[in-house]
């Protein structure tokens, strides 16, 4: 329980950091003939993006500008991730353009960090095929980037930290927050689930819960600073509390969040099924800034797969969950992920998740063919089904889900929404986007100045893709 370690502002690791900083931007002060750029680009999920926010923040901290692009940047950060392969084959894509950048511009560094370099064959080879990267540094020592940064910079060889942790709770690292209106927060960190086709428990170690006096103060400061949506961020939320001492779930936390005073929306992901409770369903109908949209991944509609991805519920389980939902919640929806092709599923079992894909009607679908990753009990499983099958089973499914998406945009038509609308539209002049409680986009006709508050949108059309109206 208590053994896992917090550090905070005040601790010596961060105070160490924190010199680390000042000594790098010293030396940066001479290092350029124009003040130095930073250019940070996040692969993956959320939680991902959280920490690229870290990343940023603590470069402000060191005196880095922001660059558009690697080109005009004197450090580049790839903060990566290490789900699937294509995520990794994108990686190493930018990393190998950077070469020639590197070789025009004088002094630029290029780090690597987050899961994909946690893993110890892909910081093998980057450290063989690789050598012009300067910075490898894996998801447990992102907190030291000013020291190793400052390693580099006064001259010593390229610098690695990737080593293997159980992980503990950074608070109080600086932050540049990507946007003003919508803000993830993060409340646990990790994962104990060992599904078996997943790496995260390998990359990002055991979980832990954040103490939830540090959530709510971040989440008391985000709303003072105007942000109107927040996203409370976990591999697992369910199992938020398990690492604490005092007595505290998930669905404690999201009401003690909900009393906090202000015009905001909460969301949160992800939920694992066989955490989610009777309780957190009850606790999201009697919240009120509680989105009525819930992302449940249940990854296979086939028992038989359910169990080989060691997910611990049966699809009845799943779908007494969302009717249980559905009975509590008004006008709830629901999320899912989908994985296609893992090891030894067969068409039979395919066409369980269709089914059971066609009776939840999700409002969105995030699919993606089994990719194996070393280290995972899955990749050892044998495989044999052709990719191409696999390819023509992951279209079929996006043609029923965008049938059902279809036939549940048209419904909208002529009922009025409340949204929060987030930007400027893709309609052209006039026009701006926003999102609905249920996370459905709607493109609408209004004022600029409405961007960042919650409007009554009146639904006149609806495409696949959005709902338009005034
Ligand atoms: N192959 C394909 N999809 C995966 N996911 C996780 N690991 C893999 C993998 N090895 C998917 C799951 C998870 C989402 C974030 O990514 O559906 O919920
Ligand atoms: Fe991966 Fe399963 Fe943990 Fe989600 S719950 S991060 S899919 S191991």
């Amino acid at each position: 329980m208590s053994e896992i370690k917090r550090l905070d502002a005040e601790s010596e690791a961060l105070i160490r950091q924190r010199e680390f900083a000042q000594k790098a931007k010293k030396l940066l002060a001479g290092r350029y003939d124009h003040p130095p750029l930073a250019y940070v680009h996040t692969f993956g999920c959320q939680q991902n993006v959280s920490d690229g926010e870290k990343i940023k923040g603590m470069l402000a901290e060191i005196g880095y500008g922001s660059a558009d692009s690697p080109e005009t940047a004197d450090l580049v950060i790839y903060n990566t991730c290490a789900v699937r392969e294509n995520a990794e084959d994108r990686v190493f894509g930018n990393v190998g353009a950077l070469k020639p950048v590197k070789q025009k511009r004088r002094g630029m560094i290029i780090g690597l960090c987050g899961c994909m370099v946690q893993q110890q064959n892909i910081a093998e080879k980057i450290k063989q095929s690789y050598p012009y990267v300067d910075l490898v540094f894996g998801t447990h020592a992102l907190y030291t980037l000013p020291e190793l940064l400052y390693h580099r910079l006064s001259g010593q060889k390229r610098q690695f930290s990737t080593g293997d942790s159980p992980g503990e709770i950074v608070e109080g690292l600086p932050l540049r927050r990507d946007g003003e209106i919508k803000a993830n927060l993060p409340v646990m960190y990790g994962c104990n689930n060992f599904c078996t086709y997943c790496i995260v428990p390998y990359v990002r170690g055991r979980e832990r819960s954040r103490h939830p006096e540090d959530v709510l103060a971040e989440a008391r400061q985000l709303v003072q600073m105007g942000y109107r949506e927040i996203t409370l961020l976990g591999q697992n939320v369910n199992s938020y509390g398990h690492t604490l001492e005092e007595q505290i779930d998930f669905s404690d936390l999201l009401r003690e969040i909900n009393h906090i005073d202000g015009d905001f929306i909460l969301r949160f992901m992800t939920s694992h099924p066989k955490d989610c409770t009777h309780k957190l369903i009850d606790t999201i109908a009697a919240c009120d800034k509680v989105c009525n949209h819930i992302h449940l991944p249940v990854q296979s509609g086939s028992n038989r797969v359910l169990d080989l991805m060691n997910r611990h519920y049966t699809v009845e389980e799943y779908l007494e969950l969302i009717s249980y939902a559905r009975r509590t919640i008004p006008d709830v929806t629901f999320s899912s992920d989908i994985i296609v092709g893992f090891p030894g599923e067969t068409r039979e079992d395919f066409e369980q998740t269709v089914e059971l894909v066609k009776k939840v009607g999700y409002t969105t679908l995030y699919t993606f063919i089994y990719s194996p990753r070393t280290g995972t009990k899955a990749a050892l499983m044998d495989d044999p089904i052709p990719e191409a099958e696999k390819s023509r089973w992951l279209r079929e499914l996006l043609d029923v889900q965008s049938a059902i998406r279809e036939e549940q945009q048209g419904h909208f038509v002529g009922r009025t929404l409340r949204v929060l609308a987030d930007g400027t539209g893709r309609s052209g002049e006039g026009w701006l986007s926003g999102r609905t409680v249920s996370n459905d986009i709607v493109e609408f006709q209004g004022p600029p100045d409405a961007i960042g508050r919650f409007v009554e949108v009146k639904i006149e059309r609806a495409l696949n893709w959005a709902l338009f109206g005034k």
